[in-house]
């Protein structure tokens, strides 16, 4: 049997690192407060969850995604512990891209050079926008002049591929305001860029704020800050991949490429999702509690779901329906009808025997995916 026929190998390794030094009013992702009295601890904890999940199945990851929260808020000596104790328990010939997500001004040069050194090739810098109006809306602790200097610290450590997050649909925000932050990040030359439309996201600030009435959002002016996101993004040389991700040749984020596909992973870390087989579970949301039971050899999974093949079916459909590649016909084809439709009204297209978004699908993606389900 090949080595790609055994089921049992994880091969994406997802890990997330909770703590910010501030916290954005727009974010739901589980984060809390850095509090540096209780780093060293969970550094502790993720290498021992690591290594009780890894007795359990073969880990032999070709992507690692280090998320958060912000996994460059850990001190360098952390980082040192952690990616080291990954290092020491899993078998990293296959490793083709390792991730960080960092945010401006919090990484030094010496804390880039040691993920480099310890095998990290890849950087997803949290820029979100240029203009200090919005940045400090966003709650953000950078300013435009942390972003270039995180970005050449970056660059000088040798980490030849990073991603830039971006975010549009922000209240108050121009066109203009958006070109420029697109211009000024192709200034920089990132291999990769995100970005992503503005999302209210229940139990945060900017949720309660929008349901006041304080913030507007508008799904026309959205779909013009979409369109100028490809047009020049696109004449900057990036191929626009997947609905919120744009890259240079070459650039592809692996590790989501395999998400969107439906690949297995094993999430390490409060909060992290896995999916593995047939199941998918997450972990305790709560950094302390999740420490505790790892230390007590207790599984830090808090829920389980089962995943009918019809599920996975349907999250297929949504994923790769945002991916340039599109949906594999056999996937829609008790929906031929639907696919007819979207073909004859110039949303989708067919690609390679796929069915594609076209450019005037793809600011309806949510729409279309809805109606092929
Ligand atoms: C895991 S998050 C945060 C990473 C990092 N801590 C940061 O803030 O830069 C990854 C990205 O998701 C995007 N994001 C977070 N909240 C969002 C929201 N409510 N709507 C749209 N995008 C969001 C941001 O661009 C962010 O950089
Ligand atoms: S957006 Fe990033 S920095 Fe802000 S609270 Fe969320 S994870 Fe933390």
């Amino acid at each position: 049997m090949s080595i790609e026929t055994i089921p049992d190998i994880v091969r994406h390794v997802y890990v997330h690192i909770p703590f910010c030094a501030r916290i954005c009013p727009y974010c739901a992702f589980y984060k809390d407060l850095l509090d540096r009295s209780q780093t060293d601890r969970f550094c502790e904890a993720l290498v021992a969850e690591l290594r009780m999940r890894a007795q359990d199945r073969h880990v032999v990851p070709s992507t690692i995604y280090f998320g958060g929260g912000t996994p460059t808020a850990l001190t360098t000596a952390q980082l040192e512990r952690v990616l080291g104790g990954f290092r020491e328990t899993l078998d990293l010939a296959q490793l083709i891209e390792w991730t960080t997500e960092a945010n401006p001004g919090s990484v030094s040069a010496g804390k880039a050079t040691l993920l480099k050194n310890l095998g990290v090739t890849r950087i997803s810098l949290g820029v979100q926008s240029w203009d200090e109006d919005l940045l400090r809306l966003l709650g953000r602790d950078h300013s435009p002049a942390h972003i270039r200097e995180s970005f050449e610290i970056l660059r000088r450590a040798g980490f030849g591929n990073i991603n830039v997050d971006l975010m549009f649909g922000l209240p108050g925000q121009t066109l203009a305001q958006w070109r420029d932050t697109l211009e000024k990040t192709i200034a920089l030359n990132p291999e990769h860029i995100s970005a992503y439309c503005l999302t209210y996201e229940e139990d945060t600030d900017f949720f309660v704020r929008h349901a006041r009435g304080e913030f507007r959002s508008d799904n026309d002016s959205d779909a013009e800050f979409f369109e100028m996101t490809m047009s020049i993004l696109q004449d900057a040389g990036y191929s626009h991949y997947e609905i919120s991700n744009y890259a240079r040749p070459n650039f592809e984020s692996a590790h989501n490429r395999a998400y969107w596909s439906g690949e297995d992973y094993l999430g390490i870390g409060p909060s992290a999702f896995s999916t593995l087989g047939q199941e998918r579970t997450q972990n305790v949301c709560d950094y302390r509690g999740y420490a505790d039971r790892v230390f007590r050899g207790e599984s830090a999974i808090a829920s389980r779901e089962g995943l009918t093949s019809q599920m996975k079916r349907a999250e297929r459909i949504a994923l790769t329906l945002r991916t340039r590649e599109g949906i594999s016909a056999d996937l829609v084809q008790d929906r031929q009808s639907q696919v007819r439709e979207f073909l004859a009204m110039g949303l989708l297209q067919r690609r390679n025997g796929n069915f594609a978004l076209t450019a005037k699908g793809k600011s309806l993606a949510d729409s279309v995916a809805e109606a092929l389900l």
